[in-house]
């Protein structure tokens, strides 16, 4: 446990785990679905510590469903799902060498007399800082790319991954004899697709002239690159790829690892990656104990600024397979790897100014204005200071020396002011008391830290509400950046996301910077946003703290928006994932008047239609079906159904399918020929049906009882 923190009683400790998950869950959604993380790995690291800690102090708290038993899920509705062969995992991480050492003198207890017949060796690699991509070949041939997803199913981005240079249609003919065995028909290869510093930047400088919006860094620029639909930009960009890891998949299946061709060590499976032509880290280095461990981490650590990428620590992995195995995983990493942490990086540098930002929702948010300096690959400006608690908490002022640090991928941020540095001539800067755009009085609730501007015609929030209409979750209208939204408003031709519609295509054509063909593609995208689907429309409108998934709810639940107007608090606080706050939250947002003119003035434009495009319905799921909130595993080959038929039979009972077993998975259906999960799922004394029970409980527990 935490040195600094005291054990709580069980009353208290319920309490934070409760936070503390819901903040892990939070975190985990920026991090992998939006890709826009706003605390650093450390950061996060000591919140998921703190809630191991509490779970081992008091085991009834534990639960299947905590973030500490799942790995995070990045998955994305626009591309088709396929599950992972085995799990992607991740590894766990430290920030000392004390735990590396911590690390190695464990293996060595848990392996105990193994080491007097094998040596214990490591190797040491760098953490690539990109998102994580697996890649299966058949008979030479590359026929998927997935994406590590919740880490059981990815997104399928095939026609992404064979934009890589790297990455091979076809490979050389004697392919089949870098594996150690005969006999292998298919295999994969996973690792880390990245964009180097280079490419980074060069794409960066043409997306300036081009009046586009700056990548914010490689890292959420790969991700982002790997999810675009259009393979044409996705080439355009040029990501690359490390492979480190790869494996014989069993014939046929095709999704079955095959444990027989495995590789015996870490080294030799590098080497085969090699040779197969696919790519990989120049820096591997063996260790045979924690001294050498450290040589290795100190040596990788003074290279990093000299690489066109971005690490950001060290991978340490037992190099023996059978060593490997023998210690195993837990539910969420190996125990035979560990991830070394750099330190975040930091740097110095002068605040040169404090700006002031209006959002869409009016919130004023302090923003520093740095001397640009040089940190994690890119070039710092800005960094945000979030609100005027924070800043005076930290006494920033304007001229301090400050230091500023980007854990990862993380957006710059201000971590302390050099204050033994001060001359005297800094400059506090106090909370505003008008709005910087309108000038209109701001006002801070009580329980709030937020400042806002209550302006509704706020220009600021005007453009705010513009862009958030516009974007690619609400209207996803093309050729409608912020610079013309900006020009749209000054000459007055739009004030509200209905005025849009309202646009003549000759009128833009003759607006500087626009021409023809330009605004013939706002044009069309605009009536293109009016068939979108009903669930992007309501999240379209910008209800204070309706979020896609609320959104789905909403549209899910109200057939449109004639009725969604009318729910009552009471109502939407029934609907799963909504609860009283945002009930109320809603029905003010309709009944206020800004609300309220909003969806007359986009129904005069009718931009709402009486039969919206409904989203699929949620699966109801009856208290009595033996189904229902059970997790299955499907596996071999069944007769007379597909997987993907069964999956979707169980899943119309409320039941959950996921790709491997484990101690979460309450039933196994094994068709013919099952192989790995079945011997786990006995081990592990999971119920198992074989395709006849199977089909039996399906009949007899269909809704209408047949
Ligand atoms: S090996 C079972 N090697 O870091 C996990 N992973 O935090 C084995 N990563 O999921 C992964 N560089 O996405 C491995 N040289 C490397 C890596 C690496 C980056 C990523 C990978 C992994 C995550 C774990």
């Amino acid at each position: 446990m935490d040195q600094g923190k005291k054990s709580p009683d069980l009353v208290q400790a319920r309490a934070e785990v409760v936070r503390l998950r819901a903040e892990i869950q939070h975190h985990d959604r920026l991090y992998y679905q939006d890709a826009s993380p706003e605390i650093t790995d450390a950061q996060y690291d000591s919140l998921d510590r703190r809630l191991q800690d509490l779970e081992a102090l008091y085991p009834e708290l534990v639960d299947a469903d905590s973030p500490t038993a799942a790995v995070g899920a990045d998955t994305d509705s626009r591309f088709s799902n396929a599950p992972h062969s085995r799990p992607m995992l991740s590894l766990a991480n430290s920030y000392e060498l004390a735990e590396v050492e911590a690390f190695d003198a464990r293996l060595r207890k848990d392996l105990g007399a193994r080491l007097e017949r094998e040596a214990l060796s490591y190797t040491v690699e760098p953490k690539m800082d990109g998102v994580a991509l697996a890649v299966r070949y058949t008979d030479g041939k590359l026929v998927m790319g997935l994406t590590r997803g919740d880490g059981k199913n990815g997104d399928v981005i095939t026609n992404n991954a064979a934009t890589f240079r790297e990455i091979p249609s076809v490979l050389a003919a004697d392919w089949a004899d870098k594996f150690p065995t005969a006999g292998v028909s298919s295999f994969e290869v996973r690792g880390e697709a990245y964009l180097s510093l280079s490419r980074f930047q060069t794409l960066n400088v043409e997306r300036e002239t081009e009046g586009l919006e700056q990548l914010a860094n490689p890292r959420n620029a790969t991700a982002g690159t790997l999810k675009t639909l259009d393979s044409e930009e996705v080439r355009r960009r040029q990501l690359s790829v490390f492979f480190y890891q790869l494996f014989p998949l069993q014939a046929g299946a095709g999704v079955e690892p095959e444990a027989a061709h495995e590789f015996p060590d870490h080294i030799t499976e590098m080497a085969a990656i090699e040779a197969l032509g696919l790519p990989t880290n120049s820096f591997l280095r063996e260790a045979v104990d924690a001294a050498e461990l450290e040589t290795h981490l100190v040596e990788l650590e003074g290279l990093r600024t000299s690489l066109d990428y971005q690490i950001d620590g060290a991978v340490i992995k037992v190099n023996s397979r059978d060593l490997q195995n023998l210690v195993g995983f837990t539910a969420k990493a190996p125990r035979w790897g560990l991830a070394f942490k750099f330190a975040a990086e930091e740097a110095v540098t002068r605040l040169r100014e404090i700006t002031l930002q209006v959002g869409r929702t009016g919130v004023i948010t302090p923003v520093a204005e740095l001397e640009p300096v040089a940190l994690a690959g890119s070039t710092v400006s800005r960094a945000t200071l979030h609100n005027w608690d924070e800043m005076e908490r930290k006494d920033i002022r304007i001229g301090d020396q400050v230091v500023v640090v980007k854990g990862g991928d993380i957006i710059p941020k201000v971590l302390r002011v050099l204050v033994e540095q001060r001359t005297g001539d800094e400059v506090q800067v106090p909370q505003p008391a008008e709005c910087p755009v309108c000038g209109e009085p701001t006002s801070r609730a009580e329980d709030e830290v937020a400042l806002r501007c209550l302006n509704p015609l706020c220009p600021a929030v005007l453009a705010g509400r513009l862009r958030h209409f516009a974007s690619r979750n609400a209207c996803d209208i093309e050729g409608l950046g912020g610079r013309s939204i900006d020009l749209f408003l000054e000459t007055k031709m739009v004030q509200g996301p209905g005025d849009l519609f309202r646009l003549k295509q000759d009128v833009v054509a003759a607006l500087p910077g626009w021409g023809d063909k330009s605004a013939d593609r706002l044009m069309q995208s605009l009536a293109q946003a009016k068939a979108r689907p009903w669930a992007a429309k309501v999240f379209a409108l910008g209800i204070p703290q309706v979020g896609v998934s609320t959104a789905l709810t909403l549209a899910r639940n109200f057939k449109n928006m004639a009725a969604l107007r009318q729910a009552t608090a009471e109502g939407l606080a029934d609907l799963p994932d909504i609860g009283p706050i945002v009930g109320e939250t809603i029905v003010a947002f309709f009944a206020s008047e800004g609300g309220a003119e909003l969806v007359a003035d986009l129904n005069d434009v009718k931009f709402f239609r009486d039969e919206e495009d409904l989203p699929p319905p949620e699966v109801v799921v009856t208290g009595d079906n033996w189904f229902a909130g059970k997790v299955f595993v499907l596996t071999g080959t069944m007769e007379s159904m597909t997987r993907d038929a069964a999956r979707k039979e169980i899943e119309a009972l409320g039941g959950k399918v996921t790709g491997s077993v484990s101690k979460k998975t309450d039933c196994l259906v094994a068709g013919a020929k099952a192989g790995s999960k079945l011997t786990k799922a006995e081990k592990l004394g999971l119920e198992i049906l074989d395709e006849e029970s199977f089909i039996k409980r399906l009949a007899a527990n269909q809704p209408d009882g047949e």
